[in-house]
């Protein structure tokens, strides 16, 4: 089934507390399934998953590693892994390329930026700390307090960072 049909049929039986009459099924296999999500322990996901899961995963993809030629891989990347400061104000602000990714040129067929992320300081923290733990990245923590110091400090950008201006070469 299509994950976010998935997930909306999940929330709803949760919410709804349904437990299903077998009959009201065209199909025992139906059935069984529902009662299996309505009986199901539920499992807390770090913050930063769901958030990842909503906002991310549409371009970067399930597993972080892009699509070749359109969304760069977040897959141990040093962009992720590297400077916090840079890895925020991308998410707040977007980044326009072109860009490099663990050294090598990203290639894009048509250039297409990141957009500014719209998230607040709490969700761009939960968002970024998952990352940074997961994919093969492995770095520190970033806190909400960060954010907002990086946040304040570019409060009058409005438009996409360039790997230029954030020194991060081209
Ligand atoms: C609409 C598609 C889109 C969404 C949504 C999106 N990104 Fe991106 N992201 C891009 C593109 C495109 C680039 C490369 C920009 C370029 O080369 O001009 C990029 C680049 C990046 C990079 C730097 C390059 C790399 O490979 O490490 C990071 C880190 C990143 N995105 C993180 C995120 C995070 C975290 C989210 C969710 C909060 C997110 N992105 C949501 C499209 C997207």
């Amino acid at each position: 089934m299509d994950k976010f049909l998935d997930y909306a049929l999940k929330q709803a039986v949760k919410a709804r507390q349904l437990m299903p009459a077998p009959s009201a099924f065209a199909r025992p296999a139906h059935a069984e399934y529902v009662k299996k999500i309505a009986t199901a322990a539920p499992v807390a996901a770090h913050p930063g998953k769901v958030i990842y899961d909503a906002l991310c995963l549409n371009c970067h993809q399930p597993e972080g590693k892009g699509l070749p030629g359109i969304y760069p891989s977040l897959a141990a990347s040093d962009w992720v892994n590297g400077d916090p400061a840079r890895l925020i104000q991308i998410t707040l602000h977007g980044l326009s390329g072109p860009i490099q990714v663990n050294g090598q040129p990203f290639a894009q067929a048509a250039p297409l930026p990141m957009p500014p992320m719209g998230l607040d300081d709490r969700q761009t923290a939960d968002v970024l700390t998952w990352l940074r733990s997961s994919f093969g990245n492995d770095a520190p923590p970033i806190t909400p307090a960060d954010v907002a110091k990086v946040r304040a400090a570019h409060a009058a950008r409005s438009s996409f960072w360039t790997a230029e201006e954030l020194g991060a070469g081209r």
